[in-house]
């Protein structure tokens, strides 16, 4: 579904991601791990559209070839960015919304605000509340289900469960798990390694903004050097 080749971003003169390559394919969770600063936000940036990079990205056949974001989005990918970036003078319903903007299908787009509202009842008690006074678990969920109103093929979760609480972490794993099983195709950065392997298919690892290893979850949760490295031995 998703192909990308030899990709490399620099910013200004500083390297990112050097030559990177990796596959996500049809209905497929695949993480990305590594260590702070490794480049997998750069990645998932590359991808949807947010930074200009060299080498190719190929989404269902199409060559992207830095089209922009707005292209990427209505191509089907749709991408969570790092720190619950809701919007926090818009109500928990007006982020929602923009989550739809490209889409036309009013009713569907209510039915939809409204499936996500029986799903997390929390959010539906705060729908005419300012994002911006949710708690961070609260606003987590409605950045994760605002990037689903755009109905994506491939979303890209940049560290979803960062700074939350134990049981929210469960919470935001299980929604990535359903959003997978409902038949979108998802592409995660996460930091904890342990829970990244455990939840993937596959995953790739990067290190200083080059690609180190790649497998399956088991594979990759029995390699002595990822173990030693990631894992805590
Ligand atoms: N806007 C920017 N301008 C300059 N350098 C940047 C910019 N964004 C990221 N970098 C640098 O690019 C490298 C990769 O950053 P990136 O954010 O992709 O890493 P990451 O793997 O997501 O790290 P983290 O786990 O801390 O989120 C880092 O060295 C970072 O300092
Ligand atoms: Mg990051």
């Amino acid at each position: 579904m998703l192909r990308v080749d030899g990709l490399s971003v620099k910013y200004g003169a500083v390297p990112a991601l050097h030559g990177v390559s990796l596959e996500v394919n049809e209905g497929e969770l695949v993480t990305l791990i590594g260590a702070n600063g490794a480049g997998k936000s750069t990645m998932l940036k590359a991808i949807s559209g947010l930074v200009k990079y060299e080498g190719e990205i190929i989404f269902n056949g199409e060559s992207f070839d830095n089209c922009g974001p707005r292209n990427v989005l209505t191509m089907g990918i749709a991408h969570c960015p790092e720190g619950r970036r809701v919007f926090p003078q818009l109500t928990v319903t007006e982020n929602l919304l923009m989550g739809a903007y490209l889409r036309h299908d009013r009713n569907e787009v209510r039915r939809d605000i409204d499936a996500f509202f029986e799903r997390f009842p929390r959010l539906g008690e705060r729908r005419l509340q300012a994002a911006g006074t949710l708690s961070g678990g609260e606003q987590q969920m409605l950045a994760i289900t605002r990037t689903m109103m755009s109905r994506p093929k491939l979303v890209l979760f940049d560290e979803p469960s960062l700074g939350l609480a134990p049981n929210l972490v469960e919470q935001t794993f299980r929604f990535i798990l359903d959003i997978r099983a409902k038949g979108t195709t998802v592409l995660m950065v996460e930091q904890n390694a342990f829970a990244a392997l455990e939840l993937c298919d596959r995953s790739y690892l990067l290190a200083s903004g080059k690609l180190v290893q790649h497998g399956t979850s088991s594979q990759m949760l029995s390699n002595p050097h990822i173990r030693e490295a990631y894992l805590g031995g």
